[in-house]
């Protein structure tokens, strides 16, 4: 999981501007589609047509991560981002030169020379609240620290990023980016060319583009278990009634968290409860702190005691394997060992409590030796300490929205594999 320097101060600014900025996005929709009548159902299908879409690529295991490709600059160039919801910055390596970068799969970034004030409001995004040093006026220096003890640090910019809204129309905001010339690799370093940062916060691409009345401020994924799906801005591309809803808490504002939740074990309670847990589609696996870790593993392995699954401590794709009596080819193989349901259930501030179900595919992964592992890790270990995580081994084959707007995060079953349809008359 990548943690950014986020903070409260802003998130809270932005909560007291949605209902303003509400008008102002849809007075923008309407300029966009100039050509276009300006009717009510004119109005409807301009918002299905106004999200942007993105295929992706990538995998838990083995790759680890999930890549987007996103074309920067003028003229534009193509970069492989990671994804993450955990963190607001999105940062590209770059030759500012460049102090100290990684391997990429692109040539280095070329910063423009637009840069971004450091009394700017998404400057001070990126820094704690209240006052920071501005020792160049005219320049936002940024460093970000991520959970996994990688880093990037560098200057603001702005540049021009070329999309696509599902009907077609391009669009070519400029917005604000880092031009990362010193990184340091974390233990979960990917060759890729930076991150796509898509927290809650007021820097992320998502929040820039709503500013600029470009797209609801609604972040999506859908990522498949057989590898690839789709990432989506935007509330154009899911029917709200079939997703299961709950509010973001208004105590974690620092990430997408739904608040504390119990584990059910068999659709029981099981006392392992208040657990925050934040959804991050930085990290590829789940964290439970040490307690929970310890009380899952626990409960686990009585259910597989005195089955012909053997643990495979020699096996060390991650901490917890097991062997069965021929290796694995796919999950749905070991899935018979694995018949207790596991649940995550969401307080929802008193009301029905709502559950975030983990089948096995949500849980485990098979090994190059073909043993079935436990993707859900020991997070203090990796010092995570009290926080839990949602990561994209537990997200797969559904659509997971982040929509900062109604401040709710949701999900729903879904086939990651083929992108959504959005002619716009399905909507309507
Ligand atoms: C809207 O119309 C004006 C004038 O006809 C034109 O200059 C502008 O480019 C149009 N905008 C879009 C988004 O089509
Ligand atoms: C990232 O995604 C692109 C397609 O968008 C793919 O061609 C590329 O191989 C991926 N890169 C990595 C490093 O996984
Ligand atoms: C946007 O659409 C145009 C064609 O309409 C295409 O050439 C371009 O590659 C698309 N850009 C992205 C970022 O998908
Ligand atoms: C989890 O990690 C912590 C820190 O390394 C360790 O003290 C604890 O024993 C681990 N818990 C389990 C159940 O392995």
């Amino acid at each position: 999981m990548r943690k950014g320097q986020v903070n409260v101060f802003f998130l809270l600014l932005f909560l007291s501007l949605s209902s303003a900025s509400d008008q102002k996005w849809r007075k923008a929709m309407m300029s966009a589609y100039n050509g276009s009548s300006s009717s009510s159902s004119s109005m409807m299908m301009n918002r299905v047509g106004s999200s942007i879409l993105f295929p992706i690529h990538g995998n838990v295991y083995p790759a680890g991560y999930y890549n987007v490709t996103i074309n920067i600059g003028h003229p534009p160039k193509p970069y492989f981002l990671d994804l993450d919801t955990g963190s607001d910055l999105t940062w590209l390596q770059c030759n500012a030169p460049c102090v100290h970068c990684i391997e990429a799969p692109h040539p280095l970034y070329q910063p423009s020379n637009d840069l971004v004030a450091c009394r700017h409001p998404l400057c001070a995004a990126l820094h704690p609240p209240g006052d920071y040093k501005c020792e160049s006026p005219d320049q936002c220096d940024y460093e970000v620290e991520y959970a996994d003890g990688g880093s990037s640090l560098g200057v603001l910019v702005r540049d021009v990023f070329s999309l696509n809204y599902t009907n077609g129309v391009r669009l070519s905001p400029r917005l604000a980016l880092g031009c990362g010339y010193d990184q340091i690799p974390g233990t979960s370093y990917h060759p890729l060319d930076g991150i796509l940062g898509l927290g809650r916060g007021k820097s992320s691409i998502v929040s820039q583009l709503q500013s600029q009345g470009l797209v609801r401020n609604v972040v999506g994924h859908c990522l498949s278990g057989r590898g690839g799906g789709f990432l989506f801005f935007g509330d154009g591309l899911y029917d709200s009634s079939h997703v299961t809803w709950t509010s973001m808490s208004q105590e974690f504002t620092k990430y997408y968290s739904p608040g504390s939740a119990e584990l059910h074990f068999g659709g029981k309670a099981t006392g392992i409860k208040n657990l925050i847990v934040i959804f991050d589609s930085g990290s590829s696996y789940t964290y439970l702190n040490s307690q929970a870790y310890q009380g899952l593993t626990l409960l686990l392995k009585k259910e597989l005691s005195g089955r012909s699954l053997k643990e495979a401590p020699e096996d060390q794709t991650l901490p917890l394997c097991w062997k069965g009596r021929k290796p694995f080819r796919s999950v749905h193989d070991a899935k018979k060992y694995f018949k207790t349901s596991l649940a995550l259930a969401f307080a929802n501030s008193g009301r029905r409590k709502t559950q975030f179900e983990l089948h096995p595919e949500a849980y485990l992964i098979i090994s190059n030796k073909g043993n079935v592992c436990l993707g859900i890790l020991n997070g203090t270990q990796v010092g995570l300490q009290n926080l839990n995580v949602i990561g994209d081994i537990s997200m797969q084959d559904r659509m997971v929205v982040y929509d900062n707007e109604k401040q709710v995060i949701g999900w729903s079953p879904a086939n990651c594999d083929h992108l959504p349809r959005f002619k716009s008359a399905y909507y309507i």
